[in-house]
């Protein structure tokens, strides 16, 4: 094969031949096919797409590219969660121990945020002790006896996707449909997971911006789960205003451990809760009573037990801010907006992000919501407080929530999280 033939093909909107897109995919990772050359076929993917059959075999190629994990020794199903990103999205801190307490193993292998979105291992590396590296031995180990473990991916699995995704970044390739699905699910396969529930987010916050992109997404993977035998369905969720109250990384941990205690902010608790039914149902477990285990105290058990497992304190004190900023409503009303990007971009700004991937995130740093769209405040109210360790890193942070927040005199309309499932 040629790859200038496998880019011309794609290049002229045509078909590649399943041998030459495998060939294709084994040849750049093992560093055959140039750099140049592969950035020029993801742009003719993003140009003119890719038929449902060449995702699946560029899925393939790329989970042949490496190591493929199994959970089969364990004896009990397994079950993962994948979110497309958002802003204050820290699901799966609560979702995994409380998916484990019901008997089912959540291996959840996570990363790290780059960009406005937050990563969960940032989030957890807030906790004082705890660490994000596990041997395979210390995972399987942890899933057997508490049943849920989040930790970072190792870097055998789909060593093509870690190459190719670092090259979309740089060539203004990310956005392509076939090329976000094959990169997510050929790391979810790979990992081995019996069921897998998505979460693809839509909204301002979300990398998909409109609804229908989210869907095509969504199906998409879905029918790559199916594929491959991974028992797979998604959630379209709203990521149009932050999830939550709280935006950063400690505090996120802090509003975990909230819900985990049965309280915590009513959109996080239903998407935690919708999300596990899903997994469970997936599982073959779809009678469990999911809020019980919240509210009696047993995900908290398991959420405890999981965090000491990998050495962290479940009681030690989070970090604090050394500096904060509140702001406030200029007039009384109702919030009609709280823009999920301009909050993202502003909590990275503040140091909970980073810029590049080897810069290390403060932990303390964040936004505290103190309103949610359709909540009616008095003037002088607290909208919104600004953690860092820096007051020079407020300036740029205020930059990007000017315009971000709106009150008005009609409550906007209420519609649940969860718009719809796939
Ligand atoms: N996340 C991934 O892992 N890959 C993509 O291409 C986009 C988001």
């Amino acid at each position: 094969f040629d790859a200038v033939d496998v880019i011309r093909a794609k290049r002229d909107g045509g078909r590649v031949p399943e041998d030459a897109l495998r060939w294709m995919v084994d040849a750049y990772t093992r560093g055959y096919v140039a750099d140049a050359q592969m950035a020029a076929f993801a742009m003719a993917v993003l140009l003119n797409g890719m038929e449902r059959d060449e995702i699946r075999v560029l899925t393939e190629a790329m989970i042949a590219s490496g190591e493929r994990m199994s959970f089969a020794a364990l004896g009990k199903p397994t079950a993962d969660k994948h979110s497309t990103g958002g802003v204050g999205d820290k699901i799966t801190l609560p979702l995994a121990p409380l998916v484990a307490t019901f008997g089912v193993a959540v291996p959840q292998l996570s990363g790290r945020g780059l960009g406005h979105t937050g990563g969960t291992l940032d989030k957890l590396e807030s906790i004082p002790g705890w660490r994000a590296a596990l041997s395979n031995d210390e995972l399987m180990a942890q899933l057997s006896d508490v049943g849920a473990v989040v930790c970072a991916a190792g870097t055998g699995l789909a060593p093509a996707d870690k190459r190719l995704y670092a090259l979309r970044d740089v060539t203004g390739t990310v956005e392509a449909i076939p090329l976000i699905a094959s990169s997510i699910m050929s790391k979810k396969i790979a990992e081995g997971t019996d069921a897998l529930v998505l979460d693809v987010k839509f909204g301002s916050g979300a990398f998909m911006k409109d609804i229908d992109r989210a869907r095509e997404l969504a199906e998409t993977m879905v029918a790559l789960g199916a594929d491959s035998g991974v028992r797979t369905t998604a959630l379209l969720t709203d990521m149009t205003t932050p999830l939550g109250l709280a935006v950063g990384n400690a505090n996120e941990v802090r509003e975990s451990v909230e819900v985990l205690a049965g309280g915590g902010p009513s959109d996080v608790v239903e998407l935690t809760v919708a999300l596990a039914r899903e997994m469970l149902a997936l599982a073959g477990r779809p009678d469990v009573d999911v809020a019980a285990a919240l509210a009696d105290g047993r995900a908290m058990d398991t959420w405890r037990r999981m965090i000491r497992a990998q050495d962290g304190d479940p009681d030690a004190p989070l970090p604090m801010p050394r500096e904060t900023h509140t702001l406030t409503a200029d007039r009384a009303g109702v919030v009609t907006r709280l823009d999920a990007f301009g909050v993202g971009v502003a909590a990275w700004r503040l140091g909970a992000g980073r810029a590049r991937a080897e810069d290390p995130v403060v932990h303390a740093a964040g936004i505290d919501l103190h309103v949610k769209p359709g909540d009616v405040v008095t003037a002088g109210q607290a909208v919104l407080t600004l953690s860092a360790d820096d007051p020079a890193r407020f300036a740029r942070a205020l930059e990007s929530l000017d315009g971000a927040w709106e009150i008005g005199d009609t409550a906007p309309e209420r519609a649940g999280i969860v718009r719809e499932r796939i």
